[in-house]
């Protein structure tokens, strides 16, 4: 199974929601399937954001399972927080070139830039994006909002609403947890 008959099994079966199927449509007709997850971090590479948010499912999942708290939450709001929390990531990068030094001489490489068509931030921007289809639960919402945890760029300015989502909403402290897992123990540096 490819990663992608794999995202489109775990979405069919679980979101089905009003909504869902236009969505779908949506992310087919984007970048979704290629687009990397970052320019330079994690997932820098074609299928990034896909592999990305495959990995956040897997690792919410198993944090779940571990915790023995998978049935606190519909299979429903598991799949669309953890699947679908960068979804602000979709028609934001674009390639462009660098030169770079190699073996003494230099050549031009491709990398990826970001192109934010739509600024309004990224944890909003992806309840924002969802919220043009189906409609999301209050967990749906701080979770995805929340994701960022401490790397927020909220935080730097003194706000303490990632603390106040957390108090909150569990949900979201783990797929927070789930974010840190899947980008920085799972998958390749660039
Ligand atoms: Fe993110
Ligand atoms: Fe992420």
């Amino acid at each position: 199974m490819t990663d992608r008959e794999r995202f489109i099994d775990i979405y069919t079966k679980n979101i089905t929601r009003e909504g869902s199927d236009k969505l779908l449509e949506w992310l087919e007709g984007s970048d979704f399937f290629t687009a990397p997850a970052s320019t330079r971090y994690h997932g820098a590479e074609e299928g990034g954001l896909l592999r990305h948010s495959l990995g956040v499912y897997d690792c919410l999942t198993a944090l779940l399972d571990m915790r023995g708290e998978r049935s606190k939450w519909s299979e429903e709001t598991i799949a669309v927080s953890a699947l679908l929390h960068d979804i602000c990531k979709v028609n934001f990068y674009r390639i462009g070139y660098r030169n770079v030094k190699e073996n003494g001489g230099w050549v031009r490489k491709e990398v990826y830039e970001i192109d934010e068509k739509f600024p309004c931030g990224h944890g909003e921007k992806s309840v924002i994006i969802l919220q043009n289809f189906i409609r999301l639960t209050p967990d749906e919402i701080l979770s995805i909002r929340g994701h960022m945890g401490g790397f927020d760029t909220s935080v730097k300015g003194g706000d303490f609403m990632i603390s106040r989502i957390f108090e909150r909403c569990p949900l979201a402290v783990l797929l927070h947890m789930a974010d840190m897992e899947a980008s920085y123990l799972d998958e390749e540096r660039a």
